[in-house]
C-alpha cells in the first residue's frame, strides 16, 4: 500500500459544501502507513464541527475500504494560521476588518443588493460579526432593503458610525443624503468615497464586510481591490445566457484582481409560486454550472424568483430574516455556511494579497480614465489594468 493509493482513495472525500475533494484542495498531510494501521492528518481551519465529522467519517470508510484496520484521521488547524488577509503584505486602509466579501455582477439589476442583504444576515445569524458596505454610490439601495432608510448615522469628530440592522453594521451613500437627491461625479470622486467609506467609518473588529457592488467592473471594483485585500468575490447572475456572458467579464475581473472567487449565486433561478409552491423555470435554470466549471469555481446558490424575496427588499424585512421557514432563506443560509468555509480556506492557504495590482496611475487619476490609459489601450475593449475599462 503506498502513499499514492491513499490519497487517490481520498480523492472520494469532498470538502463539505464543495465539489472540489480535500487532496485536490491540499488539505491531506502526514500520511503514515504501517501494516493495517495508517494515521493523517487533515489541515482545514473551518471551525464547525459538523465539516470535521464530516471529512473523518468519509475518509475513515475510504480507508477501510483500502483494508486498514487501525484508522486516525486527525484534523488540525494549520500551524501558526499564516497571517491573515489583513495583516499579509499588500495596502489595507481597514485593517481591523478581517474578511472583506466584493459581491460583483457584470449586469444590473441581477439581484446584487438582495443577495448582499440576505447573505450578510445569513453570516450574522451564524454568530459572526458583519458588515454592509453599500458601494452603489449612484444607485443606494442597501437602506431600504435593510429597512434603515429613515436612519441618519451618528458622526464622531471626523468619523462616521455605522448604522446597524439585523445584528449587521450598515453604511450606504443614501444613508448620508437627502431621499431622491442625485450624485453627478467623475470616476476620481467614486474613488475617494469607497476609500472614505472604509477608512473612515467606525467599523466594529468585523469577521466579514460584505460590499455590494455597482454593476459592471469599473473604477469601484479596482480602487476596493487596492485599498483592501478582498478575500473573497461572489459573482451574481440570472440564467440567461445574456446575463451569464456578463457575468464572465464579472469572473474574469476577480482573476485579474488577484481575488478568490467564493463562487456564483444564480438568482431568479426558477420559480416559486405562493399559491401552489412548486417551481417553474421561467429565465432558464442550471445555466450557470458550466461558467463555474469554466472559472473554476462553484455554483454556491440557486435563488429562485419568490415574491417574499421582492417585498423582504422592497419594505426593509429581508426574507432570510423575517421567513427563514422559506426554501429561499434556507438557500440564503446554505449560500453563507459556504462563504465562511470559503474564506477560512483561503485563510488557511496564507490570505490574500493585494501587492501585485496597486496603483500605476497617479493618485486621484481613474485607472480606467480616458486621461490616465495610454491611447492605444482605451480605443477598444481592455485596457490591461483589469478594470475593464470602456
Ligand atoms: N430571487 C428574487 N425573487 C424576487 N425578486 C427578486 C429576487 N432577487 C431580486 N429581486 C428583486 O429584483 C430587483 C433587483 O434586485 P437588486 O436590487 O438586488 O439587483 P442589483 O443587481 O443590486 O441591481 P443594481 O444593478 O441596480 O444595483 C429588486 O426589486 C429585488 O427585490
Ligand atoms: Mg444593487
Amino acid at each position: 500500500m503506498t502513499n499514492e493509493t491513499v490519497l487517490e482513495a481520498l480523492k472520494n472525500v469532498t470538502y463539505p459544501g464543495f465539489t472540489k475533494d480535500i487532496v485536490a484542495f491540499g488539505f491531506v498531510k502526514d500520511v503514515v502507513i504501517e501494516g493495517a494501521n495508517i494515521s493523517l492528518t487533515v489541515e482545514i481551519t473551518s471551525s464547525a464541527d459538523e465539516v470535521k465529522q464530516q471529512i473523518i467519517q468519509e475518509a475513515t470508510i475510504e480507508l477501510k475500504k483500502l483494508g486498514f484496520s487501525d484508522i486516525a484521521v486527525n484534523i488540525k488547524a494549520p500551524e501558526a494560521p499564516r497571517q491573515m488577509s489583513n495583516s499579509i503584505s499588500g495596502k489595507n486602509i481597514a485593517p481591523h476588518v478581517k474578511n472583506f466579501v466584493m459581491v460583483s455582477s457584470g449586469k444590473g439589476g441581477v439581484g446584487k443588493s438582495t443577495t448582499s442583504v440576505n447573505l450578510a444576515i445569513a453570516m450574522a445569524m451564524q454568530g459572526k460579526k458583519v458588515g454592509l458596505l453599500d458601494a452603489d454610490i449612484y444607485g443606494p439601495n442597501i437602506p431600504r432593503m435593510m429597512g434603515v432608510a429613515d436612519q441618519r448615522p451618528e458622526i464622531q469628530g471626523n468619523k462616521v458610525l455605522p448604522l446597524k440592522a439585523y445584528g449587521v453594521e450598515i453604511m450606504s451613500m443614501g444613508s448620508l443624503m437627502e431621499p431622491g437627491q442625485s450624485l453627478i461625479w467623475r470616476g476620481a470622486m467614486i474613488m475617494k468615497a469607497i476609500e472614505q467609506f472604509l477608512r473612515d467609518i467606525l467599523w466594529s473588529e468585523l469577521d466579514v464586510l460584505v460590499i455590494d457592488m455597482p454593476p459592471g467592473t469599473g473604477d469601484a471594483q479596482l480602487t476596493l481591490a487596492q485599498s483592501v485585500p478582498v478575500t473573497a468575490g461572489i459573482t451574481v447572475t440570472t440564467p440567461q445566457e445574456v446575463s451569464l456572458d456578463d457575468s464572465r467579464r464579472s469572473l474574469d475581473m476577480f482573476q485579474k484582481l488577484h481575488i478568490p472567487t467564493a463562487g456564483i449565486i444564480e438568482n431568479m433561478s426558477g420559480f416559486i409560486c405562493p399559491s401552489c409552491k412548486t417551481e417553474s423555470d421561467i429565465f432558464g435554470m442550471g445555466t450557470t454550472e458550466p461558467v463555474a466549471r469554466e472559472y473554476d469555481t462553484e455554483l454556491i446558490a440557486r435563488i429562485p424568483i419568490e415574491p417574499a424575496v421582492r417585498i423582504g427588499g422592497d419594505t426593509g424585512m429581508p426574507v432570510v430574516y423575517h421567513k427563514p421557514d422559506s426554501e429561499t432563506a434556507k438557500r440564503y443560509q446554505e449560500a453563507a455556511s459556504k462563504l465562511l468555509s470559503f474564506i477560512d480556506k483561503v485563510n488557511a492557504q496564507g490570505g490574500v494579497s493585494n501587492e501585485a495590482i496597486q496603483p500605476t496611475t497617479p493618485a486621484g487619476v481613474s485607472a480606467c480614465s480616458t486621461q490616465a490609459a495610454p491611447k492605444e489601450e482605451t480605443s477598444g475593449g481592455s485596457c490591461k489594468t483589469g478594470c475593464g475599462c470602456n
